[in-house]
């Protein structure tokens, strides 16, 4: 099959451009070259998805099969960028997310939910921010779906909707957060209940499962999760103690006592949350035609191992966005000393 992928060189879109040509795909890949590197056996084309000119020029070089979008983020652009390729691309499958539900995280979701409303010629300004609900990043994914089916229309159109996604190349910064913390050591803030179930995908299976339905042409749209069921918070913690090899400790703190110190949902200690629908999605429509979640032992360990081969084991990059100082950690394990385990 030929593919063309927009982006393929940092996280989602890197996985995807190294597992295709190893797939026996033809693969081009079209970003600026600022960010990450370009695949092995990819065709990288330099250009700006913002730009008429980069974008006139990207479609002589087709014809593909399938352009795989993983850097549509603004609707207007998404259009643009469809009505450029629809000539030479039989099909665009769009990388989409679960927050363009109108009820993420609040409640439990399939993939017949509802979505947040937002036109497709929809400008990066639209959409609200808000606490305990819809954002502007899932307003915005949400237009540019619809773009992609107003050029495309919904016979030529497939949407996935991860949730979180990990592995190597995680850039966000979560598990790498996680990673490094306990490499440190020590007693370690444990968040909320060590039953919580959690459904993180790793990157490698989102790649292969964006694969499966190029290869055979499925249309529509999916939720792309781990089983809802199957991973708890406690095995996340473990497998990162296990893969760094560390003498951690977890010490469990009740949500509400997190809450009572002000501790930041998602970010300062990534992944946890407290919403009932965060973890309650359900993919199995893309089950039934083949997702396949890997264990979490496995996503943790490649993605120590990533960090450690890069020399990025002991740095954050984004440490003013991602985890907890040490010393809030500390004051809240200190408050309640003597206390769980
Ligand atoms: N991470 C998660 O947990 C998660 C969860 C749900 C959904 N998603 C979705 O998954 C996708 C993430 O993709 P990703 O991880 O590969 O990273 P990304 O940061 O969204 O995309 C980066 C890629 O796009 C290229 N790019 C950026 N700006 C460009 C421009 N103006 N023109 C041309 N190319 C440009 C970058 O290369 P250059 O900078 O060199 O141009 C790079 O190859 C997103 O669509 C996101 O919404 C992610």
């Amino acid at each position: 099959v030929r593919i063309l992928v927009l982006g393929g060189t940092r996280f989602v879109g890197h996985a995807i451009a190294t597992a295709a040509p190893a797939a026996g795909h033809r693969v081009t890949t079209f970003n600026r070259g600022v960010s990450g590197s370009d695949a092995p056996g990819v065709q990288a084309v330099r250009g700006d998805r913002y730009s008429a000119r980069s974008l006139d020029a990207l479609a002589q070089r087709g014809p593909w099969d399938a352009v795989i979008d993983t850097s549509g983020y603004i609707p207007r652009n998404v259009r643009d960028v469809a009505r450029s390729l629809e000539g030479a691309s039989g099909r665009y499958l769009f990388m989409s997310t679960v927050s363009v539900y109108a009820d993420w995280p609040v409640r439990p979701l399939n993939d017949d939910a509802a979505t947040l409303i937002c036109p497709p010629d929809a400008g990066p300004d639209f959409g609200v921010d808000t606490e305990d609900g819809p954002t502007r990043y899932g307003y915005q994914k949400s237009g540019c779906e619809a773009a992609v089916a107003a050029v495309f229309g919904p016979e030529r159109t497939t949407v996935l909707r991860p949730g979180v996604v990990l592995g190597p190349h995680e850039y966000v910064g979560r598990l790498p957060w996680w990673l490094r913390r306990m490499a440190r050591g020590g007693p370690v803030l444990a968040p909320g209940s060590r039953t919580r179930t959690i459904q993180p995908m790793d990157v490698r299976d989102l790649a292969a499962f964006a694969l499966l339905t190029v290869e055979r042409g499925d249309t529509g749209s999916y939720n792309v999760c781990a089983p809802p069921d199957r991973t708890t918070f406690e095995d996340l913690l473990r497998a990162c103690i296990r893969a760094t090899r560390s003498d951690a400790e977890l010490m469990w703190i009740p949500d509400a006592e997190l809450l009572a110190h002000g501790v930041r949902q998602w970010s300062e200690l990534p992944l946890w949350r407290t919403h009932p629908g965060v973890w309650q999605v359900d993919s199995s429509k893309a089950r039934r035609i083949g997702l396949h979640s890997r264990p979490i032992e496995d996503t943790v360990a490649s993605t120590w191992d990533w960090l450690s081969a890069s020399g990025a084991a002991d740095r954050n990059e984004r440490a003013a966005e991602i985890g907890i100082s040490p010393e809030k950690e500390a004051r809240i394990l200190g408050a309640r000393a003597g206390g769980v385990n």
